[in-house]
């Protein structure tokens, strides 16, 4: 059965009408292309498809559109303004990337942390970002641009 949805992202709300328990990684890859959010395993393990959800990193293949239904959600295409946001900077600036499939996950996951701990200490950035995988094994640089977004 599909319901009519109200959803907010990136500061727009979108009308979307979907079945309640479809996946938010779906209608925001699918009906809204903001394709930046990737999809890896679907199943909540991997991070690729972390958004946030009223400013707290969360899962979006495993959140219900119903869920968000009265939160604000940002994805990787809302971060930037006229500059990049620090945390996209920084990870440039320490090559975090290499294929760059999980980087939009974990760009939004550190973006959550950085917004409840701004100074996060190294321990807590591994702590933190232990749930985002990178298939290139770039966790070293990974963890410096965390850092260098905490200065
Ligand atoms: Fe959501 Fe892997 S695609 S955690």
């Amino acid at each position: 059965m599909t319901d009519r949805h109200s959803i907010k992202v990136n500061g727009q709300t979108h009308a979307v009408t979907t079945s309640s328990d479809r996946p938010l990684l779906d209608v925001l890859r699918e009906d809204l292309g903001l394709t930046g959010t990737k999809y890896g395993c679907g199943e909540g393990e991997c991070g690729a498809c972390t958004v946030l959800i009223d400013g707290v990193a969360t899962r979006s293949c495993i959140t219900s559109v119903e869920e968000v239904a009265d939160a604000s959600v940002e994805t990787i295409e809302g971060l930037a303004g006229d500059e990049l946001h620090p945390v996209q900077q920084a990870f440039i600036d320490q090559r975090a990337m290499q294929c760059g499939y999980c980087v939009p996950g974990q760009v939004m996951n550190a973006v959550g942390l950085l917004r409840e701990k701004p100074h996060a200490t190294e321990a807590e950035i591994v702590e933190a970002m232990s749930g985002n995988l990178c298939r290139c094994c770039n966790y070293r640089n990974l963890r410096a641009a965390v850092l260098q977004a905490t200065r």
